[in-house]
């Protein structure tokens, strides 16, 4: 077993940081590029840092994966007695305090398969060094506080690799004999190496301009392979909006004369902030109406968004050690989402960002492998880029702009960059900038930092006719996570407002206050039991709380069924109009599980489908929040919810419980969602724009929802818009319908035939049938990997085949018979030995093996020993597998 071997990798502890025992100043790389191994010289500037306690600590350089082909301290070649070389490091015992060290390394780049460090795609050279990338390129000091300015130089043939880019500004280029050419590269700011980057290929570029608020004019380009040149618009347009939106929320400026994207097939993730030239993956950039989705489109605007944003929060202030990861992602996935939000409907993008926080990070923060937001131990970071990193990381920003005020908040972050700029640092340096000021005290929201776990947040309403008053008791708590048994209470800031009658905000008076105030307002809860007594109250109000979700807490208040309907209708904020359906709708789902699980009729109940119908009907509503209203759970939100009653996790129930919800609801609203059909129909030109975006989706669901009855003249209308369809968001509706019925083989081949070409598309393909309830089966997962468009090494391949079998089909995984579990356990093997940070992500199927009903425990289990005993074991998969078993 493979948890009891001694040999086991060791976790890094937060608690053992150190200040590195030298700085680099200045590195100067030369890199000559060739097919069958490249060769990197790396010219370090270096100081003892008088920070380290320790002031004649050896120099000692990460570096995995190199070939030392030569080494030169201040000159003179560094004979094998001073040094020592490990798998992964290069130790110099003596040192002086001021050196320059020369280094030069052979490299693979060609069968470097992790996409980590400098890899092939195709013909061209891509690089990837965060988090520890570059230590497979150079012996360097590859952690995030040690900055040093790079200038880079970039040797290739001309004709195979014309385009040579690198971070910073070009100045300078040449040609050199045997038709070899280079280019030199300029960073003027100190970056740590984990932004460093380097591209080489045969790339066309998409070329505009930005003129800055400051009257500076800055080159944008968009690299791509040529055959792409025509889906790189949408990207553009994205890039311009989001220079425009941080100069004018945040005063932020881009400081660079050139602003480059690179996009690339095989990539582990989404996308990389690289100072100067961030790399993307295709699926983030690419778009064309006829090839990509409305939420393809979505995606790439904040993508992009995200990434240039780095540029600040990330690239000018930097992270100290990896722990404070969240520093830079939680706070710039906040500053994509308040983007978004400005760019399209705020309600529509909270809410699908509440979902998506509940559906996978409640699920991480309630099994094997919850962590707080700042983690205080990992055996790979890699596997610390996860939804609490970014998602509840965002939140817990998020919730220092809901206590501040968007004006304090600002005045936080301009003392953030005022004090930090140039340096990298710690979430409680963030913190301390937002606390100073607005001089808040945010000692105790500290918590939410180091507390892993979703609070809870139980709340009981009482009211006094008598006294005209109304009384909030409030109580918090949160659940043991693996090595933190006993929590403390959090500081959460409640948003609410107590609904009337008629359905309007009734004005709030605390007890204590003179004057009420109208509309939402914020309550700091800090105790475990807090107590708010409402005045002047002549009638008894509906409670509507947590306010656009402003906080990351599952919140219990008794609400009866006429309460949610009457919030469902009437609520002014959107988002609680939104979760009074989702709670009644999950509550009927609950029901419907446990007749599914009992062997029992499963009936929907008269006023939950009076309540959506009543929601369909409502023209005066935005058709994307009736989409969303009308939106299902996934059924892993379900298990997670059955698992959270004491319930076994039954895959079989949940997905019989679900499909009655489904098809109820179709047939009871037949007409009405025919009607909206119809009446939502676009003739005009794909447009990607809100109003547009908002009509096609909710025309979607109801497709989706008329697609569940078996009748062929519903099933032809899907036939239908799959033939006339001149945008990929209604294909690919058209197609999630047909898929399901035997209609589908036809669509689906054809499908395949018009798109064979196009990568981006085809991973479309294969998603629509791993989640398929018809093909989404062990067998046929494992038929369509011998397709030809399949590769089990490229990311998006895996992610959009396996990934969605395993991760999100729980019915098709969960096969009784455990062949899913066999599945999943070769898999993850296979893709371990070719790249281990893709093979941990898919062990991420494990993670609730514990909470399954006894016959599917038993085999998951079995599978994950097999995993763990498995000899060669990634440390990425390592960390996953022994989690899960402990
Ligand atoms: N920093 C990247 C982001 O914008 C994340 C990222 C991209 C990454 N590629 C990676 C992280 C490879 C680890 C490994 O969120
Ligand atoms: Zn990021």
């Amino acid at each position: 077993m493979a948890k009891l071997d001694a040999t086991a990798p060791q976790p890094i502890q937060l608690k053992d940081y150190l200040p590195p025992a030298f700085l680099i100043d200045k590195v100067d790389l030369t890199f000559d590029l060739d097919e069958d191994h490249s060769r990197v010289t790396s010219r370090l500037v270096l100081h003892r840092n008088p920070a380290h306690p320790d002031t004649r600590a050896p120099l000692r350089l990460d570096g995995r994966e190199l070939e030392l082909e030569a080494l030169r301290l201040d000159g003179e070649p560094l004979d094998g007695s001073r040094y020592e070389l490990d798998a992964e490091s290069l130790t110099i015992a003596s040192m002086p305090d001021n050196a320059i060290l020369e280094i030069v390394t052979v490299i693979h780049p060609e069968t470097n398969t992790s996409l980590n460090g400098l890899y092939r795609s195709g013909a061209n050279f891509y690089s990837q060094c965060e988090a520890e990338g570059f230590r497979k390129i150079t012996y360097y000091l590859d952690r995030p506080d040690v900055m040093a300015r790079f200038t880079t130089t970039i040797v290739a043939d001309k004709a195979k690799w014309p385009v040579l880019l690198s971070n910073g500004n070009k100045v300078g280029e040449g040609a050199l004999d045997r038709n070899r050419h280079w280019v030199k590269w300029v960073d003027p700011f100190k970056k740590p190496a984990y932004l460093f980057a380097l591209v080489a290929g045969k790339l066309s570029k998409l070329a505009d301009k930005f003129t800055t608020a400051s009257g500076r004019e800055v080159a944008l380009e968009i690299w791509v392979e040529p055959a792409d040149l025509d889906k790189c618009d949408h990207a553009m347009a994205s890039v311009k909006k989001s220079m425009a939106w941080d100069e004018q929320r945040y005063g932020l400026e881009y400081d660079l004369d050139t602003y480059m994207i690179v996009a690339v097939g095989d990539f582990n993730m989404g996308a990389m902030e690289n100072k100067g030239l961030n790399i993307f993956n295709t699926k983030y950039v690419l778009a064309r109406p006829d090839t990509a989705t409305d939420i393809d489109f979505d995606g790439i605007e904040s993508v992009i968004a995200h990434e240039y944003f780095h540029n600040w929060t990330g690239n000018r202030v930097t992270c100290r050690d990896w722990f404070q990861l969240s520093l830079k992602e939680g706070l710039t996935v906040f500053r994509d989402q308040e983007f978004s939000a400005d760019m399209g409907s705020a309600p529509v993008q909270r809410i699908e960002a509440v979902r998506a926080l509940r559906t996978h990070q409640f699920a991480e923060d309630a099994g094997p492998m919850a962590h707080p937001v700042r983690p205080e131990s990992y055996i790979e970071i890699n596997n610390f880029y996860t939804v609490t990193v970014y998602e509840k990381g965002a939140e817990v920003v998020r919730m220092y702009q809901t206590l501040l005020g968007r004006d304090g908040f600002r005045r936080g972050m301009d003392l953030y960059f005022k004090r930090h700029d140039g340096q990298a640092v710690t979430c409680d340096d963030f913190r301390a900038a937002m606390a100073d000021a607005n001089g808040y005290d945010l000692d105790q929201f500290a918590r939410w930092y180091s507390q892993a776990g979703t609070p809870r947040l139980t709340v009981r309403g009482r009211y006094d006719a008598a006294a005209r008053s109304y009384t909030l008791e409030v109580a918090q708590s949160c659940p043991a996570t693996p090595g933190q048994a006993e929590k403390l209470p959090f500081h959460i800031p409640l948003a609410l407002g107590l609904v009337g009658p008629d359905g309007a905000d009734l004005p709030l008076r605390l007890a204590g206050e003179t004057e009420a105030t109208a509309g939402t307002r914020v309550l700091s809860v800090k105790g475990a039991r807090e107590t708010f007594v409402f005045e002047d109250l002549a009638v008894e109000p509906v409670p509507s709380l947590l306010r656009n979700f402003s906080a990351p807490v599952q919140l219990d208040f008794p609400y009866t069924r006429a309460q949610l309907i009457h919030l469902l209708a009437h609520d002014g904020d959107a988002f609680c109009r939104w979760e009074a359906g989702q709670t009644l709708m999950l509550q009927d789902l609950q029901g419907l599980i446990e007749a599914a699980r009992a062997g029992k009729p499963l009936a929907l109940a008269d006023d939950f489908v009076a309540a959506m119908r009543q929601v369909l009907a409502d023209e005066a509503l935005d058709p994307a929040l009736v989409a969303l209203m009308l939106t299902l759970p996934a059924e892993t939100y379900l298990a997670d919810g059955q698992a959270g009653h004491g319930l076994d996790i039954d895959p079989d129930a949940i997905r019989a419980g679900r499909e009655a919800m489904k098809l109820g609801l179709a047939q009871a609203l037949r007409g009405e969602f025919k009607q909206a059909y119809v009446r939502l129909q676009d003739d005009g030109p794909y447009r990607f724009e809100a109003a547009a975006v908002a009509r096609r989706s909710l025309r979607n669901v109801a497709l989706s929802y008329l697609g569940e009855l078996d009748e062929p003249v519903l099933i032809e209308l899907a036939g239908k818009q799959y033939a006339a369809a001149n945008n990929m968001t209604d294909a690919q509706a058209a197609l999630a319908v047909l898929v399901n019925w035997a209609e589908g083989d036809a669509a689906l081949a054809a499908f395949a035939a018009k798109w064979a070409h196009d990568a981006l598309v085809m991973d479309k393909w294969f998603t629509l049938q791993a989640g398929s309830r018809r093909l989404g089966t062990v067998a046929q997962v494992q038929r369509l990997m011998q397709h030809p468009a399949f590769s089990l090494a490229n990311p998006n391949k895996v992610r959009s085949l396996v990934g969605a079998f395993v991760h999100n089909n729980l019915a098709g995984f969960h096969a009784a018979d455990g062949s899913g579990y066999d599945f999943a356990a070769d898999t993850i093997l296979a893709v371990d030995k070719l790249n281990p940070q893709m093979a941990a992500r898919l062990a991420g199927c494990f993670n609730r093996w514990k909470k399954l009903e006894p016959g599917r425990r038993g085999l998951m289990h079995a599978a994950i020993e097999r995993v763990a005993g498995h000899a060669g074991l990634s440390r990425d998969v390592y960390e996953i597998v022994s989690k899960n078993l402990q």
